[in-house]
C-alpha cells in the first residue's frame, strides 16, 4: 500500500453504513451507546399498535409502561441492528424449558421486510441452545398480521385468555 492510499484510509471517516444486519442477544441496558434509537418515537409507535389491537377487547393501552419497564429491567432479548440503527427487537422471558416472547416489535418504517422473521428464527435457535423446549407468546385476537407470521412458523393456539373489567 503506498503512502497516498494510507493517508486516504486515515482521513476517510469510519462508516458503519451498508454493513450486513446483526442480531444481538443482549439486553437494552447493554446496547451500544452509539446505537441510534429514538425511544420516544418507538414508544409512541408501540403505543399506537397496542391501542389499535387491544382497545376492541377492552384492554387498556398500557404497552408503553410495560415496554419501558421491561427495557429498564434489562429483560434479555434479541435486537436487530443495521447500520447502527435498531430496527426491531423481541424480549424473552426464559423460564426453564418454556420460553415466552413477552414483547415483539419492528419499527413501522421497516416492517414487511423480513426483520420479524429473522428475529423469530433467531429466537428459536438461541432458546433451543439454552435448553428451551417450547416457545410461547400472547397475541391479540385481531392482530392478524402477527398471527400470520406465527402460524407460518408453526405456532398453534393453546390457551384462551379470559378477562373481566373490575
Ligand atoms: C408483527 C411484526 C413484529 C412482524 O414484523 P415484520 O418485520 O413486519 O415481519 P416480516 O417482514 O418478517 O413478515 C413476516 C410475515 O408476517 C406477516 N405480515 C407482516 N406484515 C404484514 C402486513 N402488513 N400485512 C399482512 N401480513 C403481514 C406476513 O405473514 C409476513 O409474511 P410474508 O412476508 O411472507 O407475507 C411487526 O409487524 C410489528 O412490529 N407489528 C406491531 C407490533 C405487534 O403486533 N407485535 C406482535 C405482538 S404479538
Amino acid at each position: 500500500m503506498n503512502y497516498l492510499s494510507l493517508l486516504k484510509e486515515a482521513v476517510a471517516p469510519k462508516s458503519n453504513k451498508n454493513q450486513p444486519p446483526i442480531i444481538k442477544d443482549t439486553n437494552a441496558r447493554k446496547l451500544d451507546k452509539n446505537l441510534q434509537v429514538d425511544f420516544k418515537r418507538l414508544f409512541d409507535e408501540q403505543l399506537k399498535d397496542n391501542a389499535k389491537y387491544s382497545i376492541k377487547y377492552g384492554g387498556e393501552p398500557v404497552g408503553r409502561h410495560f415496554l419501558k419497564t421491561a427495557l429498564m429491567m434489562a429483560v434479555p432479548g434479541l435486537f436487530y441492528i443495521k447500520d447502527d440503527s435498531l430496527l426491531g427487537f423481541l424480549l424473552l422471558l426464559k423460564t426453564g424449558e418454556r420460553i415466552k416472547i413477552i414483547h415483539f416489535f419492528v419499527d413501522p418504517k421497516y416492517r414487511s421486510q423480513g426483520v420479524g422473521t429473522a428475529l423469530m428464527k433467531k429466537a428459536f435457535k438461541t432458546s433451543k441452545k439454552e435448553g428451551g423446549k417450547r416457545i410461547e407468546l400472547d397475541v391479540w385476537e385481531n392482530n392478524k398480521n402477527a398471527q400470520a407470521l406465527y402460524s407460518k412458523h408453526g405456532f398453534k393456539r393453546m390457551l384462551n385468555t379470559m378477562s373481566k373489567k373490575i
